[in-house]
C-alpha cells in the first residue's frame, strides 16, 4: 500500500495525482513527492506555489521548498529562491548533491544554475495584474492567506507519502504568504517547522502561517506526539491545541498541521477556517474537510 496525504482543495490534487501517476511509473517516495509539487509549480493557476504566485511587496515570487526522507532523516530545503523552477527539485538537489540542508537567496539560484536548473520567468500578466492592484489598496507587511485573497482555496502544497512497511517522507513547495517582505521565509522550508518525517514514527507537515507554526515547530511536535502513543489525529489537535493556547495570534489565520503513522492513519487540524486534506491509498482518492478546532 503506497499512502500519499496533500494540503488544499485545488493546489492538493494538482500534486497528489501528480505523485500517485509518478509512483505508478514505479518512483520512490521522494520522486513522487518532488514530482507532485512539481508539476503544481509549474502550473500558474496555483496562486501560493511556484509560476504565477502571488508575489512579496517588491512583485516578485521568492519560492521556499523542502522534502525529507525518513529512512535517513535527511533533508534538502531552499528559501527565496527567485527565478528557478521548480523550488522542489533544487530542493532534493541540496539533499542529494550537497552536505547541507538548505540554501538560501541568491546562493540558492547560483547552486541551482550551476546545476542545470533553466532561469524562468515566475510573473504572469495575471499576477502582475493581481500585483498592482494590491499596490494601489495596500501596505506591506500586511498579513494574507492566498485562500483569503484569490478566489481559489489554496496555500502551500505540503505532501507526505508512506508506503508499506514503514517508510515515509514529507515534502512542502510554496511562495510564502502573498506581499510578505522581501527575504521573509516561513515554516515550509524549515525542517521540524513546515515538514518532519521519521521511519520509527511517521511523518507531519503544516501549512498556513508560517511564523506562527515555526514559532510552534509544528511538524515535530506532531511527530514527537505520535512517537509518544497518540494517533495522527491527537497529535495534531495536540498541536493546534497548545497553539491556541500558547500563541494567541494563531486564530487570526489558519495554522494547520496533518500527519500519518505507519499504519496509515491520517490526522489533522486547524486553528482557523476550514482545512482540506486529501488523502490517495494506492490511486484512491479522498478529501477530507478538517474544521477550525472549538476552544
Ligand atoms: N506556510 C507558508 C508560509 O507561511 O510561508
Amino acid at each position: 500500500m503506497t499512502t500519499f496525504v496533500a494540503t488544499w482543495r485545488e493546489p492538493g490534487e494538482v500534486a497528489i495525482r501528480n505523485a500517485w501517476a509518478r509512483r505508478q511509473k514505479g518512483g520512490s517516495l521522494l520522486d513522487c513527492l518532488e514530482h507532485g509539487l512539481a508539476e503544481a509549480e509549474w502550473d500558474a493557476s496555483l496562486l501560493a506555489i511556484g509560476r504565477g504566485a502571488l508575489p512579496n511587496a517588491d512583485g516578485e515570487v521568492e519560492l521556499d521548498a523542502s522534502i525529507m526522507d525518513g529512512a535517513t532523516l535527511e533533508a534538502g530545503a531552499v528559501c527565496s529562491l527567485r527565478g528557478i523552477l521548480p523550488a522542489i527539485s533544487v530542493a532534493r538537489r541540496v539533499l542529494e548533491s550537497t552536505p547541507h540542508v538548505m540554501l538560501a537567496g541568491d546562493q540558492a539560484r547560483r547552486f541551482a544554475l550551476a546545476q542545470g536548473f533553466e532561469p524562468t520567468n515566475l510573473m504572469t500578466p495575471e499576477n502582475i495584474a493581481r500585483y498592482e492592484q494590491w499596490c494601489e489598496q495596500n501596505r506591506p507587511g500586511m498579513l494574507h492567506h492566498v485562500h483569503a485573497v484569490g478566489q481559489h482555496v489554496g496555500d502551500t502544497i505540503t505532501m507526505l507519502g508512506l508506503e508499506a512497511p514503514g517508510h515515509v517522507a514529507a515534502a512542502s513547495s510554496t511562495s510564502g504568504l502573498p506581499y510578505k517582505l522581501p527575504g521573509r521565509v516561513g515554516d515550509s522550508p524549515i525542517v521540524g517547522a513546515g515538514i518532519y518525517a521519521d521511519d520509527e514514527v511517521g511523518a507531519a507537515g503544516a501549512t498556513g502561517w508560517g511564523e506562527e507554526l515555526w514559532k510552534a515547530v509544528a511538524s515535530f511536535r506532531a511527530v514527537e506526539q505520535m512517537r509518544r502513543g497518540a494517533s495522527p489525529q491527537e497529535a495534531c489537535e495536540a498541536v493546534v491545541r497548545q497553539m491556541l493556547r500558547r500563541q494567541p495570534k494563531s486564530r487570526q489565520l489558519a495554522c494547520a498541521v496533518f500527519a500519518i503513522d505507519l499504519q496509515g492513519r491520517v490526522g489533522g487540524a486547524v486553528t482557523e477556517g476550514e482545512f482540506p486534506v486529501w488523502t490517495c491509498r494506492d490511486g484512491e482518492l479522498s478529501l477530507t474537510v478538517h474544521r477550525a478546532l472549538e476552544t
